[in-house]
């Protein structure tokens, strides 16, 4: 019996450590375009924003101070224009991977 739980908690821990591991930048576009297009231009080459002051997603993309780690870092804390803004982390990862995906 006890082994039967240690065995399911085992199994539990991998299967969603394996799951979250890598961003996928098909679904970063399904959530951006979702959740970002009323402010941000999110398509490639597209530099026109609808909401002025909120920068493309391909100019986000080229920025060179804008690494993985600045765009993570910068997911985990609420945007300044948009405090109810909270991306889950599954969805974060998602997100960076497609924007980086812009890179020139
Ligand atoms: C209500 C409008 C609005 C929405 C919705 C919005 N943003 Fe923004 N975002 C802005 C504005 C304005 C800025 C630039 C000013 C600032 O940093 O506050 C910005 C900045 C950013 C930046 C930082 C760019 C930089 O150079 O610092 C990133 C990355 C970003 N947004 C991603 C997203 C993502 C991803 C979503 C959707 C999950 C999203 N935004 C939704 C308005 C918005």
């Amino acid at each position: 019996m006890r082994f039967a739980i240690a065995a399911l908690c085992l199994s539990a821990a991998v299967g969603s450590a394996g799951a979250a591991e890598v961003g996928v930048p098909e679904r970063g576009y399904l959530y951006a375009e979702a959740n970002c297009t009323e402010c941000h231009a999110i398509d490639r080459g597209d530099y026109d924003s609808p909401y002025y002051g909120a920068p493309a997603f391909s100019e986000i993309a080229n920025v060179p101070a804008m690494s993985e780690l600045a765009l993570y870092s910068f997911f985990q804390t609420p945007h300044p224009t948009m405090p109810n803004l909270i991306v889950p982390p599954g969805d974060i990862r998602d997100l960076v991977a497609y924007i980086r995906s812009l890179r020139k």
